[in-house]
This record gives structure tokens, C-alpha cells and sequence, in this order.
């Protein structure tokens, strides 16, 4: 494993290599494997689980995280070739890689799309511009997609579920009254097709499918696994017999780059809150949530304080997994 950008460049078998390994850890927390090895963590984005979870991971493992946020306490970064540098960034994504490959032996980025034109930001520019500069591996924290939350999910979903060949998962989207990143939308849909799950993609109307290459991702991985995939816009039918209910709100893709207008049309599918009403139609099924959620705008208190919600268990997979990946990396 070179880097960690995205499930799809790894094999079912590598990924659940990882998730056998998280277990380990959980059982056997703190030991010195990666004692003297440094990982640097840009965050463009904000974040509380991930950074205190990469962080924590790496000192349980004896290693060392550096935080750096560039544009804050470090400086703003460019990250497109060719460019006459006469804006704010004051210095290149050739030269932060070069640099911190030599002081460190793994990099780690979050840097989410800008939200202007998806065009561009499907590209995922940023991440692929440090892979290519960098000559240590290099671990995605969240850009287009969000590989660790996947692991931390199917994670969660092996502990609650067993094998996940077979059962059925609903992606619902949920409202949130700002258009939110695709990524761990498409992620979740990656992870549970490439995990033969018999998925179903719940959205308000066609203009939330996701886009294209992770619709096309999840049809190709499920035929693949034996697994199922489907979209619906009926809320009875997706939630029918479900076992794993995963939510998330997104901004939809046809109305990318006009905030006011993405958010008038989220404001229409309020009722895709997931409360205790739908719940209690489906086969006792667990429900999760990556995180930060607002309660009862995404999902409901009743829903959050319920025995069958496993958000927090999946925060907490995060570390787990995370180490393994540290050990898998950097470790070698
Ligand atoms: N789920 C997740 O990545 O949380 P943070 O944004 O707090 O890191």
C-alpha cells in the first residue's frame, strides 16, 4: 500500500486486513511499534474527531503528529502547477511535500472541495498534487470522499451486523440547512457495495444521486461482491426491512456553486429527518452517523439516544483504524 487516497485503489481483502487489525488495537491499545516515526497532519478544514484521532493514534503508537493549518499558523500553500505565484500562498505544493517527506515518514491531508465548480473540484486537485510531490505515503483525512470514515463504518457495521454480505443498508440523505460535501456520502456507498452489502441510496429527488463516477463505482462493486444496489425516493420502501440506517446531507450536484439556491431546496425535504417514526419501520436496525451532526435537524434526540444508534461507536472506530492504517504505512 503506497497511499491511502481512496477504497477504490485497495482490494476488499487489503481493507479487511485493516478492520481485523483495528480489532486488535482496540484490545490492545498502546504499544511502541511506530516509536521514533512522524506523521504531518494538514487540515485546510476544521475538524474534532479527526485530528484528535490521528493525533492520539499516533502517540499510543509511539509515533509523533505535527498539526499544521495552512493559511492559519502555517503558510497558505498552492497547489496547481504553472502558476505565477502573486496571490496569498506563499509557497508551493512541491516544496511543502519535499520538505515534510523528509521530515516525516507519512503525510495526511483534509482538504474539502471549494464549492465553486464541481467540474474542478471532482478532481480532487489537492490530495493528488501531494501524493505526486510527496515520497512518503500519503493519507486522505477527507477530500471528495472520506476512506477513514469508511473503515471506521464497516468497522461498526462487522460489529453490529457480523458479515455484511447480504444485509441491507440504506444511505438516506437528511437535511441540513447548508449544502454539505458529497464525501462521505459517496464513501459510505463505496465501502458498503465493495462489502457486498444490498444497498439502498434514499434521496429527496434525482438532482441528490450522486455524482456519476460513485453511482457507476457502487453498481460495478456491488455486481462484483454479490451484493445489491438500488435509488429510491420512496421513504417507506427504503427504510422497510433496513438493518443498518447511515445518514448524511449533502448539497446537490445540479445546483453546485449556488449556496442560497442548493439550501431554498434542501429547506423542501425537512421531513428527511431520520426520527423514531422510521425507525420503527425497519428490521431493528442500528443507525449511525459519521459526525458533527445537528440533532433534530438531521436526526432526531430520540434517535441519537437510542440503544440502536452507534454513531459514537464509529467516532471511537476511527482511532482504531486509523492506527492501523499508521502500522500498515509507516510501519514497513
Ligand atoms: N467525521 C469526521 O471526520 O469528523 P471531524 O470533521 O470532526 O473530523
Amino acid at each position: 500500500m503506497k497511499h491511502f487516497l481512496t477504497t477504490e485503489d485497495h482490494s476488499r481483502d487489503e481493507l479487511q486486513s485493516l478492520l481485523d487489525v483495528a480489532d486488535e488495537l482496540r484490545r490492545d491499545p498502546v504499544r511502541a511499534d511506530l516509536a521514533g516515526r512522524t506523521i504531518a497532519l494538514l487540515f485546510l478544514n476544521p475538524s474534532l474527531r479527526t485530528r484528535s484521532s490521528f493525533e492520539i493514534g499516533a502517540f499510543q503508537l509511539g509515533a509523533h503528529a505535527v498539526v499544521l493549518e495552512p493559511g492559519k499558523a502555517a503558510w497558505g500553500i498552492e497547489f496547481e502547477p504553472g502558476v505565477v505565484m502573486d496571490g496569498d500562498a506563499e509557497e508551493h505544493i512541491a516544496e511543502v511535500a519535499g520538505v515534510l517527506s523528509r521530515y516525516c515518514d507519512a503525510l495526511a491531508i483534509r482538504a474539502f472541495p471549494l464549492f465553486k465548480d464541481w467540474s474542478v473540484d471532482r478532481e480532487d486537485r489537492v490530495i493528488r498534487a501531494l501524493a505526486r510531490h510527496a515520497t512518503v505515503p500519503v493519507i486522505n483525512m477527507e477530500t471528495i470522499v472520506h476512506p477513514c470514515q469508511e473503515l471506521a463504518l464497516m468497522r461498526a457495521v462487522q460489529d453490529q451486523l457480523g458479515r455484511p454480505d447480504g444485509k441491507k443498508f440504506v444511505l438516506t440523505w437528511t437535511y441540513h440547512p447548508k449544502p454539505l460535501n458529497t464525501a462521505v456520502a459517496n464513501s459510505a456507498l463505496l465501502i458498503a457495495t465493495k462489502f457486498g452489502m444490498d444497498v439502498t441510496l434514499l434521496i429527496p429527488e434525482e438532482a441528490y444521486r450522486l455524482d456519476e463516477r460513485y453511482m457507476r463505482a457502487a453498481e460495478s462493486q456491488s455486481t462484483a461482491a454479490g451484493g445489491a444496489f438500488r435509488v429510491t425516493t420512496d421513504i417507506d420502501e427504503a427504510y422497510r426491512d433496513a438493518e443498518f440506517v447511515y445518514a448524511k446531507s449533502w448539497g446537490c450536484l445540479p445546483l453546485y456553486g449556488r449556496p442560497e439556491e442548493q439550501s431554498a431546496l434542501n429547506a423542501k425535504y425537512k421531513h428527511f429527518i431520520v426520527d423514531e417514526e422510521k425507525m420503527a419501520k425497519t428490521a431493528d436496525a442500528r443507525f449511525s452517523h459519521c459526525l458533527p451532526l445537528r440533532r433534530n435537524v438531521k436526526a432526531t434526540d430520540g434517535v441519537m439516544d437510542a440503544d440502536y444508534c452507534v454513531a459514537i461507536d464509529e467516532a471511537e472506530n476511527r482511532l482504531h483504524v486509523q492506527k492501523a492504517l499508521l502500522l500498515k504505512l509507516m510501519g514497513e
